[in-house]
């Protein structure tokens, strides 16, 4: 059967011995990060799923009607109240869905998806991708010792997955664009890295790749520019192996107010609906950084799968809402 008869009928397709082994990894997946997080002092602190405010840009916000307040967004991330919940107890995350109105169809897209987000007080770009890579070594890890019997059933060639380990490479947006000019890979400098550009540089790299300072211009208007070059933020993406493209992003936040308060307008965001989070620099700041992971994004890349639809058992796209 083709895979829209499947999606149709998913509380049958679920039951079969490829969904079986796809969903049985996923839940390892979800066990090592909570276990990786609680066993390095990070607190689990909820964030809000009904958010005033966008925090990824607004074209990708699903708007909610809120009583009285009008419209209310579900949330792109629980960074913002990650920063909040940080200032608090130093190092928190979160794991809850995450909803982005993505209209573009492509394999690595859901419209609502599972995100964990650490947050860490007193930390820089490095920690963030230290954390990244070490959180992402021990989930593969995790799943090759517990779940070899399911790769099998996906005949997932393991190698590759037996070559992560930290240090990951680490290159700058700079060096990445290089790559992709030395590939004949037409790419506009300053631009984000679409699908082909992140395979293309993944490619390059026998383990993810950290991909770090992408222009401020191409990211979100919380990112801390880099002190050394003005124009670049201390962001950071990593790229998984064959052509998974990115399953972290994340960096270090900006904690100066003025700077803050102004990209908020560049931004063209309500200031209004910032008021709490501009308080946060407002009562004290101290460096602070964090990163999200897709949770379908890493299982699909541990599974080998084709299409992120098959990592999460009822899967949203921009064609699908049933069952
Ligand atoms: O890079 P993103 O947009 O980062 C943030 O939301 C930050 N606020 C996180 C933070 O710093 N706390 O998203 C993070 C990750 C991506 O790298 C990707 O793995 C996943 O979330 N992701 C998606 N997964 C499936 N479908 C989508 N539409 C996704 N959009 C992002
Ligand atoms: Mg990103």
């Amino acid at each position: 059967h083709g895979v829209d008869y499947l999606l149709d009928r998913r509380h049958l397709w679920i039951r079969s011995e490829r969904q079986h082994a796809i969903l049985r990894i996923r839940h390892t997946v979800i066990n090592a990060v909570r276990d990786f997080f609680n066993s390095r002092g990070f607190i689990l602190a909820d964030t809000p799923i009904f958010t005033p405010a966008a925090c990824e840009g607004t074209t990708t916000l699903f708007p909610v009607s809120y009583f009285d307040h009008g419209t209310a967004y579900l949330t792109q991330s629980g960074q913002l109240y990650n920063e909040a919940n940080a200032m608090a107890l130093g190092r928190v995350y979160c794991f809850g869905p995450t909803f982005r109105a993505e209209k573009s169809k492509t394999r690595r897209h859901l419209t609502e998806f599972w995100m964990v987000e650490p947050e860490m007080a007193y930390a820089t770009l490095d920690d963030a991708i230290e954390l990244a890579e070490s959180l992402i070594s021990s989930v593969v890890a995790r799943a090759l010792d517990e779940r070899v019997r399911e790769l099998d059933t996906l005949e997932r060639n393991r190698g590759p997955l037996e070559g992560v380990c930290t240090p990951f490479p680490r290159i700058t947006y700079d060096q990445a664009v290089q790559i992709l000019n030395d590939h004949g890979l037409p790419f506009q400098h300053g631009d984000d890295f679409g699908g082909p550009a992140e395979t293309l540089l993944a490619e390059q790299f026998d383990r993810p790749v950290a991909v770090h300072r992408f222009p401020a211009s191409a990211k979100a208007f919380y990112m801390k520019p880099d002190p050394d070059h003005a124009e670049l933020s201390l962001s950071v993406d990593i790229l998984a192996p064959e052509g998974y493209g990115e399953i972290v992003g994340g960096g270090q936040r900006l904690d100066d107010l003025d700077l803050l308060l102004q990209r908020i307008t560049e931004h063209d965001l309500p200031q209004e609906a910032f008021e709490w989070y501009l308080d946060l620099r407002r009562y004290g700041s101290v460096p602070h950084a964090g990163f999200g992971m897709g949770i379908e994004r890493v299982v699909a890349w541990i599974c080998g799968l084709d299409h992120v639809r098959e990592t999460i058992p009822y899967p949203r796209m921009l064609y699908r809402l049933t069952p």
